[in-house]
């Protein structure tokens, strides 16, 4: 499907703090459903700022942010944690997972703060911790995996409720190289099954392995914006589903209709509507 809608239009953004230089400047940026754009830059160059805008963690302070049909940049708190639960996923450098609640129960969290049926919920955790391979873990504890295997619990709980955009800021930041390589892989089967995903980074492999599109920031500004295909042999099992299915998940479960509407929703035809 060639949506027409970008899931991210940036417009004329802006961001500074105080009397400092502005962490953005100026910053227009169009993202399409299903492009993998990995954002590039030195430290202090603005990637978090624009990530943290995108997911409304933040706001700018000239111009405007519209995701998933959504002006972002103009919600309250309570509509842009709603936006936040329902829109987005979001993975971290250092997971942030509760340590004391069970994998599982991470994974579970999103969906009960969007009040998705237990029952469903369940079924939904449980094929996502196997198709991102840690379903052995399922009732372990955090603290006892490896990073690898955090950041993917992480990854399956970003994914929980079949977001239309994935945020993830430096996910492989905190990773030995084995465990950096499987995220990223992770990554390139998702890119491949449809799921549109933002990608801040410092690692030039993850960027080439799994972008299709690369922006480079340099103190606030795009500098950079290549167009540039996915390279091949990182190409995993899942990448037979065409992306029409939509997203990444819900591509693997087409009978949960609910959780294909919001995915396809915010590619496609808004069906979820502004609220
Ligand atoms: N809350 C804040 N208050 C003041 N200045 C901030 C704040 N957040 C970011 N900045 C400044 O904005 C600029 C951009 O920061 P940002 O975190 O976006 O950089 P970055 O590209 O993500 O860097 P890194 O690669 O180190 O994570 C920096 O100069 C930073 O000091
Ligand atoms: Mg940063």
């Amino acid at each position: 499907m060639v949506a027409t809608t970008p899931v991210i239009d940036i417009h004329d953004v802006s961001r500074t703090y105080g009397e400092g230089p502005p962490a953005l400047a100026d910053v227009t940026l169009r993202v399409r459903a299903g492009e993998a754009l990995a954002v590039l830059g030195p430290s202090g160059s603005g990637k978090s700022t624009l990530l943290n805008l995108i997911a409304r963690l933040d706001r700018p302070t000239s111009g405007s942010v519209t995701v998933d049909g959504l002006r972002v940049d103009e919600l309250g708190e309570a509509a842009a944690a709603r936006y936040r639960r329902t829109r987005i996923g979001m993975v971290f450098q250092f997971f942030n997972l509760l340590d004391d609640l069970t994998v599982t129960d991470n994974v579970l969290l999103p969906a009960q703060l969007a009040g998705m049926a237990r029952a469903e919920s369940r079924r939904r955790a449980a094929e996502l911790l196997g198709r991102l391979g840690i379903d052995r873990h399922a009732d372990a504890y955090p603290g006892r995996l490896s990073g690898g295997e955090r950041q993917r619990v992480a990854v399956a709980r970003a994914l929980m409720n079949r977001p239309a955009l994935l945020l993830a800021d430096e996910p492989t930041g905190a990773l030995d190289t084995a465990s950096g390589e499987d995220v990223r892989d992770l990554l390139t089967a998702l890119h491949a099954d449809g799921q549109t995903i933002v990608l801040v980074t410092h690692d030039l492999s993850l960027a080439e392995a799994c972008a299709t599109r690369t922006v480079e920031l340099v103190d606030g500004r795009i500098v950079r914006d290549v167009q540039h295909p996915p390279r091949s042999g990182h190409t995993p099992p899942h990448a037979g589903h065409t992306p029409h299915a939509g997203q990444a998940a819900g591509a693997t479960s087409p009978g949960t209709s609910r959780g294909a509407a919001v995915a396809g929703g915010g590619t496609a035809g808004h069906e979820g509507g502004a609220r």
